[in-house]
């Protein structure tokens, strides 16, 4: 099992844990990809009871069928509202997600007006892992390069409320990940994916993993890519250094440099739509 738990992060979750008080809902940012490898867990334990919007970042690059699966599922957990959205291409997608808090906190603001209160703009905080997309998605709801895009997984940026609308105001936070991770599945995902920094674990074992993942989720497809058909995850990185001409001086395939490509590729999307996570009744949160 890996620790991972930089000094950082402490001082992040104990941020969080202040300014939730000023906050009306959490809007948890996921990767479409992996939806539970993506999410903290902490995050639901430090955001109560607060309604909560799940957004499925980078949807674009993920299997479109078992991302309907997810949001369905995740849907059914109490307060929550899902939704999927490609930050990149979706000049839209700002708009959807402002609408979408603004139906999450319809109960309370219906409850206030007949009080005689006029609602203000709700109060939303982002949180999610290094990574998911979150620089991305605070620009597209304020419509400007509000937030720096691409930071390096796991720099801490100090939180900061951005008046995105004039329905909703966003309170930035720092991506935080989780004190341990609860699998190795996990750890593999979130590596293999850039969340965490890759050096932590070794090229080829990572690679090797994720392909057997996709074997697995996805038979054939790597074997058609690579013309690999009948081989192990080793032999599928040989082929991939064939295809790409990855040779070592003595001409054998250069399986270090192998997994590099392939790993890149993956993030890039270029395997495919892939989704190597599939929702089941015990591995999401509606137990916590
Ligand atoms: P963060 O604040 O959560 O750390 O993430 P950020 O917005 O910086 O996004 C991380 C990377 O993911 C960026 O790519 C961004 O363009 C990309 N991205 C975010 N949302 C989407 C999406 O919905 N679809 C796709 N296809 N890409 C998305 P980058 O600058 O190239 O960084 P990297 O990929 O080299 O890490």
């Amino acid at each position: 099992m890996i620790q991972w738990y930089p000094g950082h992060m402490e001082k992040a979750r104990r941020q969080m844990i202040e300014r939730l008080k000023a906050v009306d809902m959490v809007i948890e940012l996921r990767d479409a990809r992996f939806p539970e490898a993506s999410r903290n867990p902490m995050l639901l334990e430090l955001a109560q009871n607060k309604p909560r919007l799940i957004v499925l970042a980078k949807s674009d690059m993920a299997d479109p069928d078992v991302t309907e699966q997810w949001i369905r599922r995740l849907r059914k957990n109490e307060n929550t509202a899902c939704i999927a959205v490609d930050l990149m291409r979706d000049s839209k997608c700002g708009r959807k997600i402002i609408r979408e808090c603004l139906e999450v906190m319809k109960p309370k603001r219906e409850k206030q007006l007949a009080r005689g209160i006029r609602p203000r703009a709700v109060r939303a905080m982002a949180a999610g892992i290094p990574n998911v997309g979150k620089s991305t998605m605070i620009n597209r709801i304020a419509g400007k390069n509000t937030v720096k895009a691409a930071d390096k997984p796991g720099v801490t940026r100090s939180l900061t409320w951005i008046h995105a609308d004039k329905e909703l105001d966003l309170l930035d936070t720092p991506g935080v990940l989780w004190p341990k991770f609860d699998d190795e599945v996990t750890g593999t995902l979130l590596a293999a994916y850039g969340s965490i920094n890759d050096d932590i674990l070794e090229r080829n074992m990572l690679a090797m993993d994720v392909i057997r993942m996709i074997q697995n989720t996805y038979p054939g497809l790597l074997e058609d890519m690579f013309d690999a058909h009948g081989e192990n995850p080793n032999g599928v990185l040989k082929k991939i250094a064939a295809k790409r001409h990855l040779l070592k001086e003595e001409g054998k395939p250069d399986t270090r440099r192998a997994a590099d490509a392939f790993l890149f590729d993956l993030r890039k999307g270029k395997i495919g739509r892939l989704t190597l996570e599939r929702p089941d009744e015990e591995n999401e949160d509606l137990s916590e």
